[in-house]
């Protein structure tokens, strides 16, 4: 049995990570500020020691992190768009709280932290599926903070010697994904308007396209990337390596829910956003033994259930 220490353990992929820890027996301590996240999500979790407080502040770091053996650090402002109209906030959640999370680990001689990157760092470089190799070329402020937190990780494995792994995710997916903030993510807002049966909004013309990876799979690699010998330092695609258009995936919710297309309103594109996205996960195969084990239509169809109870 080992302590860790899952940092927004009350968000939406925190609280599977916690729910997963606990069940094969390992002790759990959660730190959240609940900017983003929901008691809710840990509701049905006991046993997990919780922490109400904010890692941009350096003693709170410091006192969640004495006696740990892994970190799992989620906690961040995830929405690419806020982070383009109030990019100092995501800063602070996204920069300061790491390298505070960084630091308090190293002091407490922490034996790996997992820091949970983005694909968003890639940006829109040419190549698909995106590969841990190519240049970064990050659109918005989240992606450069991610970016920035890739760096520190492997700043403080080479120069401090703490053990650290970044994991790429791609969009993430499942229960529990909060719907009701502008911010949300796609898949949780279309599942809403589907069960509502009101027309959701499309930035752009729908073709862009996601790699859109179930929650059970990215637990799964995160895990693995706590205790995966070989991965120390390196940064990893965690993902399905498929990729789907809105378009394609709204008629595909539609159908999984019996009903026919909706209506959609056409909005601007996003500052920010990214056009393709789909991972290369060969990296995730070979350091991690990792595969996805859940296909977009079943994660859907679970997603949906879960919405509509
Ligand atoms: P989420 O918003 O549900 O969870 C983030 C949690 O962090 C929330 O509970 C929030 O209250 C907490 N938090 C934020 N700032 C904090 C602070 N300063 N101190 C303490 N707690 C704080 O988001 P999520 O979708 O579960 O994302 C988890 C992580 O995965 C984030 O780092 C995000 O950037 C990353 N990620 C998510 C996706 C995705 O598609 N959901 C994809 C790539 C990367
Ligand atoms: C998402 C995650 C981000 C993560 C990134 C990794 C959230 C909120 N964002 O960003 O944390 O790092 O994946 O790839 O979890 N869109 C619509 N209509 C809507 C909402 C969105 O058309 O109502 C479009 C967006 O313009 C975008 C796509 O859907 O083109 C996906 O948007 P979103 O779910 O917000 O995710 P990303 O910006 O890709």
């Amino acid at each position: 049995m080992a302590t860790y220490l899952v940092t927004g353990g009350a968000g939406f992929i925190g609280s599977h990570v916690v729910e997963v820890l606990l069940t094969r027996g390992d002790a759990v301590r959660v730190v959240d500020n609940l900017s983003t996240g929901h008691r809710d999500n840990m509701a049905h979790l006991s046993d997990c020691d919780m922490t109400i407080g904010d890692l941009v502040d350096p003693a709170v770091a410091d006192e969640v992190a004495r006696g740990v053996d892994y970190v799992v650090h989620l906690a961040a402002l995830p929405s690419v768009p806020r982070s383009v109209s109030d990019p100092l906030s995501s800063n602070h959640a996204n920069v300061t709280a790491t390298l505070n999370l960084l630091e308090a680990s190293r002091r407490h001689a922490v034996k790996r932290v997992v820091f949970a990157s983005s694909s968003a760092v890639y940006g829109n470089v040419p190549t698909l599926p995106k590969h841990e190799d190519a240049v970064p070329a990050p659109l918005s402020p989240y992606a450069l903070q991610k970016l920035i937190g890739e760096q520190y990780c492997r700043l403080y494995f080479e120069l401090y010697g703490l053990d650290t792994v970044s994991v790429r995710y791609f969009n993430v997916f499942g229960p529990r994904q909060d719907p009701s903030s502008p911010y949300s993510s796609v898949i949780a807002l279309f599942a809403r308007s589907v069960i509502e049966r009101r027309a959701p909004t499309i930035y752009g013309d729908g073709e862009q396209t996601r790699d859109f990876t179930y929650v059970q799979d990215v637990v799964e690699g995160t895990l693995k990337a706590c205790l995966a010998t070989g991965a120390s330092g390196q940064v990893i695609n965690v993902a399905c390596g498929t990729r789907v258009s809105l378009n394609d995936l709204l008629a595909t919710m539609c159908r999984l829910s019996g009903s026919s297309m909706l209506d959609t309103e056409v909005g601007e594109p996003r500052p920010g956003d990214v056009r393709d996205s789909q991972a290369d996960i060969t990296r995730a195969r070979t350091l991690l033994d990792f595969e996805p084990a859940v296909c977009l239509e079943e994660g859907l169809r679970q997603t949906l259930d879960w919405y509509r109870s």
